[in-house]
């Protein structure tokens, strides 16, 4: 499979967003969901999304976490090669989604991931939404101070603007090496985030790259020039779409939710298709 890199570390160009695993209506069992994870690694990805809020409610905070650090031990060995790369910030009243990027918050719930993830440090992690009542400035300080104290390897953040970028930049350092953020072919305002990344080295992950798990479904009726360019190449709507989003530039790593082995090991095979210059075209048109 094709390979890009997150700062030092390179990846598969497909990850796995391990989301619907948890939060879907239907989500599969245990046993089913270890299965997408393991059907992603076989299918040679390399990166896997999770999140600390990822859960049905407030009383099974961490349950992606804890069921992506279940896939990966129970694969064995080609796990090794697996950036995780998770995220704090979120919290959950009940199945409310709240906000907390208070330095002692995230320092809190870094050391939870750990436990959960079961590492000494977190390959990836990621701040996931700005919170109004904290200075980005201070939720900033207190990454740095994650990856000085050696808690995690590299940082991201998540949902932030260009002018949210810089601040990370200048605050973070070289650890910051990524931003996830909205991007799919029906959102395309993170445009500017993503030439910012490409300009600055940052890898961009787009995060519901079909437009999130209820409108994946209808994605060859909302993007019917996607749908045309899948059928004249004889493969998936979802295919075209990731293809369309490696093509935005080389730093663009998705990750595709799936709760379905069959999901993940249709998109990774995006990772290697090609859009001639005329099919991009009328992507974008
Ligand atoms: N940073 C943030 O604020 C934020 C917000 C939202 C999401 N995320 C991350 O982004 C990831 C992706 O977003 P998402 O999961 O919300 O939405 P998405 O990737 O746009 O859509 C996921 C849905 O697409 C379906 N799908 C995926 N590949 C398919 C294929 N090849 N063929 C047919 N159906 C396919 C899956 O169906 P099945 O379920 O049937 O497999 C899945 O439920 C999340 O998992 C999460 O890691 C981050």
């Amino acid at each position: 499979m094709q390979q890009r890199r997150i700062g030092d570390r390179p990846v598969s160009a497909i990850g796995l967003g391990a989301m619907p695993l948890s939060t879907k209506t239907d989500r599969p069992s245990r046993e089913d969901a270890v299965a997408v994870v393991h059907a992603a690694l076989d299918a040679g990805v390399t990166l896997v999304d999770t999140a600390d809020a990822y859960a049905r409610d407030e009383a099974e905070f961490g349950h992606n976490e804890s069921l992506v650090a279940e896939a990966l031990a129970s694969y064995g060995h080609g796990a090794r090669d697996v950036l995780v790369a998770t995220k704090g910030g979120h919290t959950r009243q009940g199945t409310d989604w709240l906000l907390d990027g208070s330095p002692a918050y995230l320092r809190k719930a870094c050391e939870a991931s750990l436990r959960r993830l079961g590492v000494d440090a977190i390959g990836l992690y990621q701040f996931h939404r700005p919170d109004p009542d904290t200075r980005w400035e201070d939720s900033m300080g207190a990454l740095r101070q994650l990856a000085d104290d050696g808690l995690v390897q590299r940082v991201g953040i998540s949902n932030a603007d260009v002018a949210q970028i810089d601040v990370a930049r200048s605050i973070v350092g070289p650890a910051l090496v990524s931003v996830q953020n909205q991007f799919s072919p029906g959102w395309r305002f993170s445009a500017e985030e993503v030439a910012h990344c490409a300009a600055h080295g940052l890898a961009f992950l787009p995060w519901s790259p079909f437009g999130g798990v209820t409108a994946a479904g209808s994605l060859s009726a909302t993007a019917p020039a996607f749908a045309e360019v899948a059928a004249e190449l004889g493969v998936s709507v979802y295919q075209v779409t990731l293809a369309w989003h490696l093509a935005q530039s080389d730093v663009v790593v998705p990750i595709p939710g799936a709760s379905r082995p069959a999901s993940i090991q249709d998109s990774a095979a995006a990772a290697d298709l090609r859009l001639t210059p005329e099919q991009l075209a009328r992507l974008d048109a």
